[in-house]
């Protein structure tokens, strides 16, 4: 099984320290994604928080704290490092959200995917 890119949008969608959710679905199953732009990088992850298994966001592309530092889950306030999604602070401390790799191609973002 090799990886394929699959485009989501255009990178000028997502501003540098701006967080955007994104829901597709591939192979009839659905895909619920939140991603990232800090430091001249583009993160995702599955917008599922370890703690319950529900979505991270309270409002639409809102996934980051009040400084920006951290993916903030609006439920139960738990804290994710942006680089690698590890949950310093909150009820699912010491737990990861779930990568998902990312490649920016012309100008777009896409994930790589199996299959
Ligand atoms: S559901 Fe995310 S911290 Fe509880």
């Amino acid at each position: 099984m090799t990886d394929h890119w699959i485009a989501l949008f255009p990178l000028t969608e997502l501003p540098a320290d701006s967080s955007k959710g994104f829901d597709l679905e591939i192979n009839d199953k659905k895909l619920e994604l939140v991603l990232v732009h800090k430091e001249g990088k583009v993160v995702a992850y599955h917008n599922s928080c370890p703690h319950l298994g529900i979505r991270l966001e309270w409002q639409p592309d809102q996934f980051l704290d009040a400084d920006g530092y951290f993916i903030q889950c609006s439920t139960h306030a738990a804290l994710f490092t942006i680089h690698d999604g590890y949950c310093i602070s909150g009820p699912c401390s010491g737990r990861s959200l779930k990568a998902v790799a990312v490649e920016i191609r012309d100008g777009v973002i896409g994930i790589l995917a199996g299959g």
